[in-house]
């Protein structure tokens, strides 16, 4: 299976259009040695002729633009981008489907109910799709069964619920309902390798645990180093675990979580915030992740299991 990371970065990509904090400072002035990122997004295959994408971020052209393999080239309209699953109904991980609007059928869609809700009401994305190609709506069931798609071989997809934050204009704001976040384990059923991607994660729970046991790979939220990073830079009023992310650091933060997985598990930090100061390549928290064996994504970044 391989997994090709579209984007690395939490909402605002890095650097921030209008962020002045101390890494995007630094990546305009040239002063620290950190790496532009796109907004979060993966996408997997198996048989590396059909993939199935993870989110679609605000900056999915480019992000289809650096990664040829999703434009094979077939036909006058072409695409190898055969599901679309949506974690949450957020705008860094959903406005990029109007990117998409010239698909020549409705767009193949998988998500929670919950997010299509807000997706229908809060911000109405899939009505204004309905006036271009449409959404070809599947429904991401909470099973521990899983569910296949039939687009994509090889590959079986595992739902499961994640306590972190619905979208400001989503009728729980602040009341997480089961299944407006959701975290996957993917599994090539050839191979039986697994992969636990959780964008979003705002609290550790028996059952997220439990798939990050069992995962090969796990690609998790690294959104904040700190549960008062924003709130110190005057950039927000919300911690780290009020917007929906564990920090990394502090009682109970992912590094914690991580340094109890074994270490055989690949570990790999995505949605990384522009303030997060784990983006200064040559920083002390970079050579702390180092030491404790645990990587930061990167957009082009490529997981084969
Ligand atoms: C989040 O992950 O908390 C959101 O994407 C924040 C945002 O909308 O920028
Ligand atoms: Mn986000
Ligand atoms: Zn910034």
């Amino acid at each position: 299976m391989k997994i090709h990371v579209l984007g690395s970065a939490a909402g605002g990509g890095f650097p921030q259009w209008n962020c002045n904090c101390p890494n995007c400072s630094g990546y305009r002035t040239g002063s620290k040695r950190v790496t532009a990122r796109t907004q979060s997004s993966i996408t997997v295959s198996s048989d590396h002729e059909n993939w199935v994408l993870f989110n679609a971020s605000p900056d999915i052209l480019q992000q289809i633009r650096s990664f040829p393999a999703l434009q094979p080239a077939r036909s006058l309209r072409d695409t190898a981008i055969k599901a679309i699953f949506l974690m949450d109904a957020q705008i860094d991980h959903t406005t990029g489907l109007y990117m998409l609007r010239e698909h020549h059928l409705p767009l193949p869609l998988w998500c929670h109910p919950l997010v299509r809700d807000d997706l229908m009401n809060g911000n109405p994305l899939f009505k204004v799709l309905d006036h271009y190609c449409g959404i070809d709506w599947h429904e991401v069931l909470l099973s521990s069964e899983g569910f296949t798609v039939p687009s994509i071989p090889g590959l079986r997809f595992t739902a499961l619920p994640l306590t972190s934050n619905a979208p400001p204009y989503s009728p729980h704001r602040d009341q997480p309902q089961a299944g407006d976040n959701v975290g996957v384990t993917i599994t090539e059923t050839a191979s039986g390798k697994r992969i636990f991607y959780a964008p979003g994660l705002g609290q550790m729970e028996q059952h997220v645990w439990a798939a990050m046991q069992a995962a090969d790979c796990v690609l998790v939220d690294g959104t904040l180093w700190t549960e008062g990073e924003m709130i110190a830079l005057g950039a927000s009023k919300k911690t780290s675990r009020a917007m929906g992310h564990m920090p990394q650091t502090g009682p109970d933060g992912m590094l914690e979580w991580l340094d109890k997985l074994p270490s055989s598990t690949r570990k790999v930090l995505i949605h990384i915030n522009n303030t997060n100061p784990i983006l200064d390549e040559d920083g002390p928290e970079r050579r702390e992740l180092k030491q404790r064996g645990i990587e930061v994504a990167h957009d082009g970044m490529e997981i084969d299991l």
